[in-house]
């Protein structure tokens, strides 16, 4: 067991609940109770949307393939703004956002309907139908909430995909799924740099043969050099104003699907998660609401990008759906000082304030006085997400952003739950640093052995019993590999490919993955992806790819990689295998070290051991070698390894 394993499984601080919560105790308590029949329970949170014709049947289930709400119709942009504008919520700000140079809009429900409005028909005068996917390329400014609301409103599929993957991440990610239409921006601000996303997605463009239009908006201007392409290429603003605000919404089918998203698995190719319409409103809807216990009041900011599953559905359609106004910044934290952060809530009053533990840990290291020369005295609740966090982090989250007020709520999920599942809900839950605590209401997380025995408690692999309604309902065009991945290792149960121990009380401790999926600051990376990057390189024969402890990003990656015949290793040869990947992948997954070796510890079926690896690059004794072709390689290496640096 690592040391930050150790040390978070011998946590023992409680954290009850504080007075301003302990008023809704009662309300709380109602919720879980009304959990324990699960179906009834999603059905009541489903009745809180706006449906355009109801349901006939809560669920039909037939494992591994879930319906939800079975014949209802509705439209995920009418519970997100329609229904807000006919009562106190038309003038309310929907949207505040802050881009890095430190302009800003204030978008209300008003303003944001009618600009979604534009879009869709805008989307539609270009012969996008219902049912055609379109993929987003934006930084995070409000056209990227506009554009998926806008594809929600007519019908089409969005998938969104993070600004800061490479053009060959977002060409596979096209032609995966098939798109149409493209939404991108001249460019977006990062560190004071502008990021040229149109440049980008030119080169993506000239390889999928899909695209028949490309909507840019103008972010940043002459300085990020876009070219328009006559015919395929339009501006967004101009597209947009010749539009009517007005668009009627189709009534979609509660299994229609709302988006594709791709994220890592244990293959070279990442997967398109599909999500559908009713359930996953329903799910996100239900969660923003009781998690964050939101209200018209609050100022609601989680830092998450649209481009991860968390800025869908925490960003975008769960506080929208609650009438919320939402706060988004288009920077980094540290720009252009590293209390950006803190300057932020106390400019816009933000009440809530949802991140991840990488962030959390990179504050900590930037010291107290950061934080404490600005007024947090807004903030009343606060969110953690990504990975686990280790107790320390939590505590110093608590201290010295919470000041000891604000409970914080850390929710386990996934890009293929939709939604949160594992959280304290709180009004009512004890929480302990560094654990998730408990189940959502109608979520049915059980821990089992190898052999898929159902544990009370102890360690084992985190499945899901019972289907709800975020779920993933298949991965976009590979229904066997939906049924392989999630469904065959413990048949009958939804397999999150997370480790987790359950303690005495029922709490979840999360370990982590269980799989060939790495956590690097919070970003899911697939090892198969980057060893595939590597090889690609023409000096790369070999690449095995592990993940070892790092303070700051939960896991850094470690690469290790043989070299063809006549190549020499050289610290050049680092820098340029480095640039190789973040030009294949994107920066997020550019190897941390990498280094040179002879050979990699094999099987005798030729099976690459990265388990061995992991201990190397962690500079742990190494594990069991007896099943290696030549034990000699690893010791080998590890000699090698311990001698120079990475
Ligand atoms: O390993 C778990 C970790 O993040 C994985 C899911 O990553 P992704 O699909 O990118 O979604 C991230 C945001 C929802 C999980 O399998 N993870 C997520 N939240 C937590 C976590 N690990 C521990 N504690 C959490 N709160």
């Amino acid at each position: 067991m690592s040391d930050q394993l150790e040390t978070l499984l011998s946590e023992k601080r409680r954290f009850p609940t504080t007075v301003e919560f302990a008023a809704r105790s009662a309300a709380t308590a109602a919720l879980y109770t009304a959990g324990n029949d699960w179906q009834r329970f999603w059905e009541d949170q489903a009745k809180t949307l706006e449906w355009i014709s109801p349901w006939t049947q809560v669920l039909d289930w037939k494992p591994p393939h879930a319906k939800w709400f079975v014949g209802g119709t509705l439209n995920a942009s009418v519970n997100c703004l329609d229904r807000h504008l006919r009562g106190p919520r038309r003038n309310k700000a929907a949207l505040v956002w802050e881009g890095e140079p430190g302009d800003r809009r204030v978008l209300t429900y008003w303003d944001l309907a009618r600009k979604v409005g534009r879009c869709a028909n805008a989307l539609k005068r270009l012969g996008v139908r219902r049912g055609d996917r379109v993929a987003i390329y934006l930084p995070m400014i409000p056209e990227a909430a506009i554009a998926m609301l806008a594809c929600a409103r007519m019908g089409a599929v969005h998938s969104v995909v993070f600004g800061g993957f490479s053009a060959d991440s977002l060409r596979d990610r096209i032609n995966d799924a098939g798109a149409v239409a493209l939404i991108t921006a001249d460019g977006g601000y990062r560190r004071g740099q502008v990021q040229p996303l149109k440049r980008m997605a030119d080169a993506a463009l000239a390889d999928t043969p899909s695209i028949k239009h490309c909507l840019v908006v103008r972010r940043v201007g002459d300085e990020a050099g876009a070219q328009m392409a006559p015919g395929r290429d339009h501006w967004w603003h101009e597209l947009l104003e010749r539009e009517t605000p007005a668009c009627p919404a189709e009534a979609m089918d509660a299994e229609d699907l709302l988006f594709i998203l791709y994220t890592s698995g244990t293959t070279g190719k990442p997967k398109g998660i599909v999500h559908t319409t009713g359930g996953y409103l329903t799910h996100v809807t239900s969660t923003s609401r009781h998690v964050f216990d939101l209200e018209d009041e609050d100022v609601f900011w989680c830092t998450a990008d649209v481009g991860w599953v968390t800025g869908h559905s925490y960003v975008v359609y769960g506080p929208l759906a609650n009438g919320a106004t939402v706060f988004m910044y288009e920077g980094a934290p540290d720009w252009p000082e590293r209390d950006r952060f803190w300057q932020l809530i106390e400019t816009y009053g933000v009440t809530i304030f949802y991140t991840a533990p990488t962030a959390i840990r990179a504050f900590m290291k930037w010291g107290t006085e950061l934080p404490e020369r600005r007024d947090l005295s807004t903030l009343r609740l606060l969110g953690t997400v990504g990975e686990p966090i280790n107790p320390e982090a939590w505590i110093w989250y608590h201290t010295h952003i919470g000041k000891g007020r604000c409970p914080i709520v850390d929710t386990w999920w996934q890009t293929e739950t939709g939604g949160i599942m594992i959280t304290p809900l709180p009004a009512v839950v004890v929480t302990k640093p560094g654990s998730a605590t408990i189940p959502y209401p109608g979520i049915t997380p059980e821990l089992v052995d190898g052999k898929g025995e159902k544990l009370a408690a102890g360690g084992g692999f985190l499945t899901i019993a019972q289907p709800w309604p975020g779920m993933l309902r298949t991965i976009y065009g590979d229904d066997d590999r939906y049924r392989e991945i999630y469904w065959s290792r413990f048949p009958g149960r939804y397999f999150t490919g997370d480790g987790a121990k359950l303690d005495e009380d029922g709490y979840w401790w999360i370990l982590g993955r269980v799989d060939d999926v790495l956590n690097v600051a919070g970003h899911r990376i697939g090892t198969m992806e980057v060893e595939s990057a590597l090889v690609d390189h023409p000096a790369v024969a070999e690449a095995a790819v592990v993940g070892r402890a790092h303070d700051l990003k939960g896991q850094a990656l470690a690469a290790f990689v043989t070299l063809k015949e006549g190549r020499q290793a050289s610290p050049s040869l680092k820098d340029e295998l480095k640039a190789h990947v973040t030009v294949k992948i994107g920066a997020i997954a550019r190897p941390d070290d990498i280094f040179f070796s002879a050979d990699l510890p094999k099987t005798r079926s030729g099976k690459i051991m990265r388990r061995l690896l992991k201990d190397i690059a962690e500079g742990r004794a190494l594990g069991d070698t007896t099943t290696l072709a030549d034990p000699a390689v690893v010791n080998r290496l590890k000699d090698m390894y311990e001698s120079q640096e990475a």
